[in-house]
């Protein structure tokens, strides 16, 4: 399972690609925004940092504009996944801009329909938003296994990156679905990592191993 930072920050990337286990970045203007860099200097920086793809959005709404915008962004870095919105203008992008070569995320998917839609145009990956239902009371999750199963069905090579996670949980539930990405938040990202039985363990090892070191 790959694993990518959903955040903006240089920080926070630099920090989790030094672990060793950062497949890639997504990014949206929202997390852009947070950040006090120019948007195409924070590109460019976030694509050293990282060799795996670094999904950069769209923010124009007609098929027209969102080409030729998709295209600049693309330029920007070798390793740029630009993010469109799936509804019929992105779908429609999509097709041209999958014909060129050029990776799409389509973004926002909240239905397995979207998600369909979204590997017939040739994205290279989908982002069922999962935190997001989650929060109106559906089962985010639930959208996951669907769309796994209809890629499976008919051997679709788009990516699932299971997005909008909101604790470890998710994340765990994802690799079990057999999802092949999700993109996780730091805070989350660190708490992967933690158990505090661990740290308990830890603690009393260095305890006992004074005893020993003092023999
Ligand atoms: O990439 C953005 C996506 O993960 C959104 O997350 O927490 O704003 O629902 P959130």
């Amino acid at each position: 399972m790959k694993l990518f930072l959903d955040t903006a920050n240089l920080q926070e990337i630099r920090e989790v690609a030094s672990w060793g286990i950062l497949d890639g970045v997504t990014t949206n203007p929202t997390l852009c925004s947070r950040e006090n860099v120019p948007f195409e200097k924070l590109v460019k920086e976030i694509c050293d940092l990282v060799s795996g793809p670094v999904s950069v959005e769209c923010v124009s709404t007609r098929a027209e504009e969102i080409v030729p915008e998709a295209r600049k962004l693309n330029g920007l870095a070798p390793n740029i996944a630009v993010k469109i919105p799936v509804n019929l203008e992105g779908l429609k992008a999509t097709r041209v801009l999958s014909a060129e070569g050029i990776k799409v995320n389509m973004t926002l998917v909240f239905s397995p329909s979207q998600a369909l839609l979204a590997a017939k145009a040739g994205a290279a990956f989908v982002s069922p938003f999962i935190g997001r239902l989650d929060d109106i009371s559906h089962h985010g999750m639930e959208l996951v296994e669907q769309i796994l199963t209809i890629y499976e069905n008919y051997s679709f090579e788009t990516e699932v990156i299971v997005a909008s996670v909101r604790h470890p949980g998710h994340v765990v539930e994802a690799a079990l679905l057999g999802a092949h990405i999700a993109t996780v938040p730091y805070s989350v990202m660190e708490k992967l990592a933690k158990h505090p039985l661990t740290d308990i363990g830890i603690d009393r090892f260095l305890q006992d191993w004074k005893k020993v070191a003092g023999k």
